[in-house]
């Protein structure tokens, strides 16, 4: 995640290094260190099947089972309460929730990454359902979690832990009981971690090198241990992890338990170590061979940790932090994993910049086919010769993680859509070089069936197609896209990829599951500054009938950009930079620069480039669907009016592209500037990309008039009253126009009519004022009335439209907290329409209630502890 990947499968397709791209190899390498603490942007915590929302000992509160139901798509309510409560235990194992049937949560992910899922499970005894005889199973989009999982004895609470990379705004977690069983839950945390975590490469123990990777595959937290100490609960750990006191110590040595105050534990300055990898408590207490009075004798500390499962590899992660010598350098000793020598004469003091009791851990790969007796063996223990003093040996803590086999898989051989994957399962090792022989192999037939199934599409588009999308407004993608850059071959290939390929399940997309989305961006990444495709000047030149005026659908910041359409039928959109101007390379530099760090699925993407004769040539994918405003009005009959769910989609999208931008995109953010809906386009699914968005950072002072008067030309409606006073745009000017946006989405009417009665004029205006008086059916686009909209989904859409809409940028919404409250909104729609289709003759009846849980989880949710994190937009103005 953290950019840095450098390595992992290579197939010979689709990278031909451009020597100018070069100097972005710098920009993708830089790493900033962790803090010390860390605030999730995910933070999801349920109480299955409780009455009211709970607060644990470490201060995080779970929601209630009302307050959770909006992420579950299943209409069966079936909650459980413990008959004889253990009160020794957390109050999570109180309560439950049975799925009689394949349930799934959906969770929106604010900031993708690494997230702890971690669920709870308690068969307590209850009346009306055995818990401990359930079997199912539990699954993500990408990965199996549990399989035939069943919770056997109702004596301990079952806590199963992961860490896994979210790459979709959705995540998703299924509970399918097997065949006439049942599933149940006590629990469920999804949770950000912070990506610095889990690195992206660790040396590899059998094959002295490093495993690369890493965030390519879902982990499952096995063991964590703090050595010589008692357990370190959550409330006493950054991430809210649990430490358990060693079991796995081997008898019989004569080990000794050494500890100090957590106090005078240090982290190194450079921020390699930080309390989020582990707290002071881990590295204060440890094993050690022998106490400093005693001299030594020779043997192995060793631990054997049960790992189980063939066909995985585990991460084991030491902690080390010199407790127990009196000097530096003095203590010396081998780590042996699985009977190899892992790290040969350890050196603390030196790799602590000559400091005693500093943190410092390390990270390996454990092939699955090393292990010793199904356990991970590890061993500690002085040199035998070199001894100038006492020998000695110690470890502070231990963690071992499972990665995902090769079916994607934490638990067993089968994939998520059900396929056997137990032939080819056995470690990585030995089938690493194979399996990227034949993904890469997959990869080229894939692509040519992409280009197949394009050609076929393209050829079809009928002649008058230009016209009736408007070109010159849409295809103009003045400094768009992503060059250089991991998955950006071709988006649209990409989506190709993805629906031509043979899955049943969203998301699978068939070649190893652990090779899925994140693999395939992280494959790309490591072809190193590949370009998508690599055009001839001939190749454009024939494609734009010799860069004829006739072609030119716009002009951008650095040269024309025009519609291009290849011998095959494929449509670009090609910018061409002026030769003969002084910017010449250094801008073309520039701007591949900026846009190498403006990657996101929902901002229209680089295709490829060319620079043959001293061209400087950028092309930009095609939007098949065009902009979204041809999709509101005017109405036309060869397009279908957009349901209230595809809007709130499109508008997810679109706000998920502008929130990257103001925050995820560059140091200070940038503006787009022009937001509006001939700035949306959308592609062949419908998912929208914001386009035309400018280059201008959101520096802290003035502005560039000249590139300010260019950007806000011709967008009369959609532009913040407050920059008109003030003559400052922030990103707050953004979310303004996405308020009109949305209203712009619910009504279907321009931003300016200016022929209407003067109140209707501007619609910001308009609707708000019909906001006011609660009279937006008037102005709500049939269509909608037609097709169904949620009252519930509604009030909160147009609540947060006319936040967008304040007068002053300040009392505006981020454009993280529309997101959130258009999530929202699509979820309330979701479940109305679940209801709609379960109940026709309620409908009435549940508007109602929809509204009023709408309206309970509002107050609700404003009193529980993590809203904050999952819901600022909740707060902000009232
Ligand atoms: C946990 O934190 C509390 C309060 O800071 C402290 O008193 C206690 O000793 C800590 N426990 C461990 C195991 O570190
Ligand atoms: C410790 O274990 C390793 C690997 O199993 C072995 O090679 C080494 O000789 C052992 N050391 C001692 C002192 O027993």
């Amino acid at each position: 995640m953290a950019g840095g990947q450098t390595q992992g499968p290579r197939a010979p397709i689709f990278f031909l290094p451009i020597p100018l791209l070069f100097p972005l190899l710098a920009l993708s390498v830089t790493v900033s260190p962790s803090p010390a603490s860390f605030t999730p942007p995910d933070s999801y915590l349920l109480d299955c099947g409780a009455p009211k929302s709970v607060k644990l000992a470490d201060g995080r509160t779970f929601r209630s089972e009302p307050q959770s139901s909006s992420f579950l798509s299943t209409d069966e309510d079936i909650r459980l309460s413990s008959s004889s409560p253990t009160t020794s235990l957390s109050p999570l194992y109180e309560t439950a929730r049975v799925f009689s049937s394949t349930s799934t949560y959906s969770f929106f992910i604010s900031k993708l990454g690494l997230h702890w899922v971690r669920l709870h499970f308690f068969p307590f005894p209850s009346t009306s359902y055995n818990l401990s005889s359930a079997v199912f199973s539990v699954n993500t989009e990408d990965y199996v979690l549990l399989r035939d999982f069943s919770a056997p004895s109702p004596v301990s609470p079952v806590l199963k832990e992961y860490l896994i990379n979210v790459d979709n705004e959705r995540f998703y977690l299924t509970f399918e009981p097997k065949d006439a069983s049942f599933a149940f839950l006590n629990a469920v945390e999804v949770v950000s971690a912070p990506d610095t975590l889990i690195p992206t490469a660790a040396d590899s123990i059998s094959e002295r090198n490093q495993f690369s990777g890493l965030n390519n595959y879902a982990l499952q937290v096995m063991s964590r241990v703090n050595v010589g100490g008692p357990v370190i609960p959550s409330e006493n750990d950054t991430l809210a992890r649990n430490w358990l006191p060693d079991s796995f110590l081997k008898p019989p040595e004569p080990v000794v338990e050494v500890a100090v105050a957590p106090g005078s534990v240090k982290y190194p300055e450079d921020g390699s170590v930080t309390p989020l990898i582990a707290p002071r408590s881990v590295y204060a207490t440890a094993d050690s061979m022998t106490n400093a009075n005693v001299s030594g004798q020779m043997f192995n500390i060793t631990w054997e940790i049960p790992a189980g499962g063939a066909g995985h590899s585990y991460l084991v992660r030491l902690h080390f932090c010199d407790i127990v010598s009196k000097s530096l350098n003095t203590l010396y000793f081998n780590v042996f994993i699985n009977r190899m020598l892992a790290i040969p004469n350890l050196d603390l003091s030196s790799l602590t910049g000559g400091k005693l009791a500093m943190a410092y851990y390390k990270d390996f790969i454990v092939d699955g086919d090393t292990l010793v007796s199904g356990n991970i063996s590890l061993q500690i223990s002085p040199p035998v010769l070199n001894d100038p003093g006492q020998p000695n040996a110690i470890l502070n803590g231990i963690e071992v993680m499972k990665l995902s086999n090769n079916a994607g898989s934490l638990d067993g051989p089968y994939s998520v859509d059900g396929s056997y994957h137990g032939d080819e399962a056995s470690g990585l090792g030995k089938k690493k070089v194979a399996v990227a022989a034949v993904f890469g192999l997959v990869m080229c037939v894939a692509a040519l069936a992409v280009l197949v199934v394009m050609f076929m599409r393209w050829r079809r588009q009928p002649d008058d197609w230009k016209k009736r999308h408007n070109f010159s407004s849409w295809l103009l993608l003045r400094h768009v896209g992503h060059c250089g850059r991991p998955g950006f071959m071709t988006k649209w290939s990409w989506s190709y990829w993805k629906e031509s390929w043979p899955s049943t399940k969203k998301g699978q997309t068939g070649f190893g599951s652990q090779k899925s989305k994140s693999g395939y961006s992280t494959y790309l990444a490591s072809s190193g500054l590949g370009v998508g495709r690599f055009f001839t000047f001939a190749e454009l030149q024939q494609a734009t009938s010799n860069f004829d005026e006739k072609n030119v659908i716009g002009v951008g910041g650095f040269g024309k950009v025009y519609l291009g359409v290849l011998d095959d039928g494929v449509k670009l959109a090609v910018k061409r930079g002026n030769p003969s101007s002084d910017q010449g390379v250094n801008e073309f530099h520039t701007e591949i620069e900026m846009l190498s760090k403006l990657r996101h699925r929902h901002l229209v993407s680089l295709i490829g480039c060319c620079d043959e004769n001293k061209e400087m040539i950028l092309v930009y994918e095609f939007m098949s669907n065009g902009p979204l405003r041809d999709h509101l009005y005017p109405f036309s009959p060869t397009l279908a009016p957009l349901s209230w769910k595809q809007r709130l989609e499109i508008c997810i999208g679109a706000a998920r592209g502008l929130h990257y931008l103001h925050t995820g995109a560059a140091q200070q953010g940038i503006i787009h500037r022009d937001v509006k809906t001939t700035n949306i386009l959308l592609d062949e699914n419908f998912v929208a990309k914001m386009a035309d968005f400018g280059l201008s950072k959101a520096g802290p002072s003035s502005l560039d008039q000249t590139h300010v008067s260019t950007a806000v030309k011709g967008s009369f409606g959609y532009l913040d009253p407050e920059y008109f006073r003030r003559q400052q745009l922030t990103d707050k000017s953004d979310v303004y126009s996405f308020g009109v946006v949305m209203f712009e989405v619910l009504c279907a009417r321009p931003a300016i009519i200016p022929a209407l009665p003067r109140d209707q004029v501007n619609l910001a205006e308009w609707a708000m004022q019909c906001h006011r008086k609660g009279q937006m059916e008037k102005i709500i686009d049939p269509h909608l009335q037609v097709s169904g909209i949620a009252p519930a989904s509604l009030k909160k859409f147009a609540e947060a439209a006319e936040k967008c809409l304040a007068d002053a940028g300040v009392d505006r919404p981020t454009m993280g907290d529309v997101l959130w409250n258009l999530e929202y909104s699509l979820q309330l729609q979701e479940a109305w329409m679940g209801q709609a289709k379960e109940d026709e003759d309620n409908i009435q009846v549940r508007q109602l209630d929809s509204e009023r849980v709408a309206e309970k989880d509002f107050e609700d949710i404003g009193t529980t502890a993590d809203s904050s994190i999952v819901a600022p937009a909740l707060f902000r103005g009232r």
